[in-house]
């Protein structure tokens, strides 16, 4: 199963580069991180010169900056807001892809549904998976597959939502077209290309978009992790929080995963990504597996 990223598919990241972006200082360098840390909470590294390079060099041609210092006095200034959402878009990474860390997806099917239906999702409401850094989407139609499949096999059916939320206004818009190339869908099994995808016949390069039916059981909106007072209203009976916890700096990462299970039904489950155990378990919470915790509840 490859990785996909997400960095040329339109606005200011995917500009044609007509020359070099100019060298980036220690100090431009760091008063950058510090902007990008205080607007979105997440920790670029500043020593990563030639990212921040590449990837601000954009938003200096975007806004005709003259350089970096030009750049940082514009993000400083009274009308420096909107850049610095700007700014945030282009440091983030939407590396994603259908399925990935597969074994979350078959712990939802075999026991994760099982669970949550116990304590009454899925009749009483529809149970609700929310994908909480959801990038293109390829998380939470994975879920939404799963949940699927589990609705047409159960006796009785199953009432089912999925509901992604992220910080770049820009993957957001990709993900509402719910559309896929052919390598994006990489890790999608067949089954569920048949039963899930449907294909365009228009264009050199096929393309692939979620059914109707699944579109119709999802909602995507904007939220700030580290801002969850900001977010949409929602409750959700498993989080899955995957591959973003990485970039906050280890001592905020017990607060951003409170902040969602703050929107966690009592019962409900967290799910972290395979390389990102949390160092403190916020309270309310029970670890049940590496990347498994449980909110206390029924
Ligand atoms: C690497 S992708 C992970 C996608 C998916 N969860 C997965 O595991 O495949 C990280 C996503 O987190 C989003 N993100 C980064 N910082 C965020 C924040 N403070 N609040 C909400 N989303 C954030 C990024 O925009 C990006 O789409």
């Amino acid at each position: 199963m490859s990785a996909i990223t997400h960095r040329g598919l339109g606005g200011a990241a995917g500009a044609v580069e007509t020359s070099p972006p100019p060298a980036l200082t220690e100090v431009q360098a760091s008063g950058l991180c510090d902007i990008m840390l205080r607007v979105s909470g997440v920790r670029i590294d500043a020593a990563k010169r030639s990212f921040l390079e590449l990837r601000v060099g954009r938003r200096l041609q975007a806004t005709g900056a003259a350089d970096f210092d030009a750049y940082l006095a514009h993000l400083r200034g009274p009308s420096g807001a909107a850049e610095r959402q700007n700014l945030a878009e282009a440091l983030v990474t939407h590396t994603t892809s259908f399925f990935r860390e597969r074994a979350h997806f078959d712990w939802l099917a075999q026991e994760g549904i099982d669970q949550v239906v116990a304590s009454g999702a899925g009749r009483s409401w529809p149970l609700t998976v929310w994908s909480a850094a959801c990038s293109t989407g390829a998380e939470m139609w994975s879920a939404a597959m799963v949940l699927d499949q589990a609705a047409r096999s159960r006796a009785g059916g199953l009432r089912w939502a999925v509901v992604g939320t992220d910080i770049s206004r820009r993957i957001l818009r990709r993900a509402a077209t719910a559309i896929f190339t052919e390598d994006e869908i990489e890790g999608l099994p067949e089954t569920f290309r048949r039963r899930y995808l449907m294909r365009s016949r228009a264009g050199r390069r096929p393309l692939y978009r979620i059914v109707p039916e699944l579109r119709a059981q999802a909602r995507l909106a904007w939220a700030n992790l580290s801002e969850p007072a900001r977010g949409p209203a929602l409750t959700a009976d498993i989080a899955f929080l995957r591959n973003v916890l990485i970039y906050f700096p280890p001592s905020e990462q017990p607060m951003i995963a409170a902040g969602v299970v703050g929107r966690l039904r009592p019962g409900g489950y967290l799910v972290t990504g395979h390389a990102e155990g949390l160092s403190r378990v916020p309270e309310g919470l029970r670890q049940v597996a590496p990347t498994l915790y449980r909110k206390e509840g029924p």
